[in-house]
């Protein structure tokens, strides 16, 4: 199976570059040659892996980091699925030309929300523009686009947020199970170019939340491999 994901939102800060690169370090861990794309033209996933570089910290087994400058990643598609099992893009934090062409390229798109109005809203209007080009997609590629809420920095304490989540439950079908809560271990890892598997003792509890996430986005893509197949 070939998995093309996507983080994109209408916002920045809501925790793409760091989902994913985390969803792509734990894709390769699985075993899947993978690809991570900084889409973002801030280029902060660039960045993390120049400082990774300068540390001169262990090359990820299995994991690519590159930016794409010249072309659209759309035309690239086929030669990016023949060379690789996974696909990770970081998007751009606005609805713009770019994250067009990341999510006409995407088989799951993912909107990494906090549990804060702001985002909520935000995240609305982004989805609008995945189920605008939902059609077109399913044309050009012949493969099903499906987008998610992903719960990032979740502090279950505060009472809006509380209010927040049972909102984003009622949008049928477009809320993953699993979800990331506020973590310094993800601040402190990623500022030194590492992943919270790298500085997290095996079994921590962020590294685990992202291997649930991990394990959701191949289970809901195999599931709907296999409902194609049928
Ligand atoms: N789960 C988390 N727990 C704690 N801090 C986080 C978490 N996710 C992201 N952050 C922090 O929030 C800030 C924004 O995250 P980032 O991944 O850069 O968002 P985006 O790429 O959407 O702009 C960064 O400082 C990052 O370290
Ligand atoms: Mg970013």
């Amino acid at each position: 199976m070939y998995v093309f994901i996507s983080f994109i939102s209408q916002k920045g800060g809501t925790g793409k570059t760091t989902l994913a690169l985390h969803v792509a370090a734990a894709m390769a861990q699985t075993g899947l040659k993978t690809l991570l794309i900084d889409a973002d033209p801030q280029a902060s996933a660039m960045a993390w892996h120049a400082c990774r570089m300068q540390h001169e910290q262990p090359s990820l087994n299995r994991l690519t980091i590159m930016a794409i400058s010249n072309g659209t990643i759309t035309s690239q598609i086929p030669e990016l699925a023949k060379a690789y099992d996974c696909v990770v893009i970081d998007g751009p934090p606005r609805g713009d030309r770019i994250a067009r062409d990341v999510i006409l390229a995407s088989d799951m798109v993912l909107v990494p929300t906090r549990l804060s109005g702001f985002d909520v809203w935000a995240g609305d209007s982004i989805t609008k523009i995945i189920e605008e080009l939902r059609p077109v997609q399913e044309m050009a590629n012949k493969r099903p686009l499906d987008w998610y809420y992903v719960i990032n920095q979740k502090n279950p304490r505060t009472t809006a947020g509380r209010i927040i989540l049972k909102a984003l439950e009622r949008v049928e079908g477009h809320l993953l199970d699993s979800h990331v809560c506020e973590r310094a271990a993800f601040i402190e890892s990623t500022s030194q170019g590492l992943t919270i598997f790298e500085t997290e003792a095996k079994g921590s509890k962020g590294s685990l939340e992202v291997s649930r996430l991990v394990d959701e986005i191949l289970e809901r893509m195999h599931k709907r491999e296999q409902r194609r197949a049928a």
